[in-house]
């Protein structure tokens, strides 16, 4: 039995366990690649086990992937080296102590821009964002479209890599503009024992207002939103 938080604790689950959130993959990668010079130097924020890095490298931009997870990264690096990909650059940091300057063609984050928890530790961050990228650099990330507070079903989903089988119930709660979100999963390989593991962790939802009120302040010329009833796609231009 393993608790805690997936990136820390099991991170060799986590492309299992959250397989319904790999889905947005190539629409991301495709808006970075349309805003990115080729060849480009692109910084990978909150990189995780590389879903975005490892397309990105494969098109021929160079890429430095951080996380703030060692685990995470291990996985990334096991990913590269499976697919024979053997340049790039690997940083372990919290993302919110970024101090590059006028490094980046483009900096972008997939799935993890929630994590700066509130409206000071984002415009923290967003000042380093933009201090790191080359003038005309584009900021380029997701975020769920937060309209309020709602309640949330529960779900349960089936997942199947190679041998490994799981079943997943999942429950979001948001208090405020808090979500805490909680995992129950069993996983299983035939003829095996199965292992439970409950993840937890909490992130920050900003409105679509507050992400653009907030780029406004740290500098951007010019935003771009593209968005959906779930989610908010931004382009922040230097
Ligand atoms: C949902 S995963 C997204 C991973 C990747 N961007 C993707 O699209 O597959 C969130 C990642 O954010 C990382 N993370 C969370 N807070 C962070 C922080 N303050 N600094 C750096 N990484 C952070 C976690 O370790 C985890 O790898």
């Amino acid at each position: 039995m393993y608790s805690g938080n997936s990136y820390k604790k099991f991170p060799e689950f986590y492309d299992l366990l959250y397989q319904r959130y790999l889905k947005s993959v190539p629409d991301f990668v495709a808006l970075v690649e349309k805003n990115t010079p080729q060849k480009g130097l692109i910084l990978d924020l909150a990189a995780g086990t590389g879903e975005i890095t490892i397309p990105l490298l494969k098109k021929g931009f160079r890429v430095i992937s951080l996380d703030a997870s060692q685990g995470m990264l291990r996985e990334l690096k096991l990913k590269a080296k499976k697919q024979g990909i053997k340049k790039y650059q690997v940083t372990k940091l919290d993302m919110q102590k970024i101090s590059y300057q006028k490094k980046f063609d483009s900096v972008c984050i997939r799935q993890a821009i929630n994590y700066f928890m509130g409206s000071k530790a984002l415009a923290a961050g967003l000042k380093k964002i933009f201090a790191s990228l080359k003038t005309g650099g584009k900021f380029i990330f997701n975020a769920p479209n937060y309209q309020g507070e709602k309640k949330y079903p529960a779900l349960i989903n089936y997942y199947k890599k190679g041998e490994q089988q799981a079943l997943v119930v999942e429950t979001n709660k948001i208090t405020g503009q808090i979500l805490k979100h909680r995992q129950h999963s069993a996983l299983w390989k035939t003829g095996q024992k199965s292992e439970f593991i409950i993840d937890e962790n909490s992130f920050y939802l900003f409105t679509r207002k507050e992400f653009a009120r907030a780029l406004k302040k740290s500098g951007f010329s010019k935003i771009k939103l593209i968005k959906s009833a779930k989610t908010l796609y931004f382009i922040a231009i230097k």
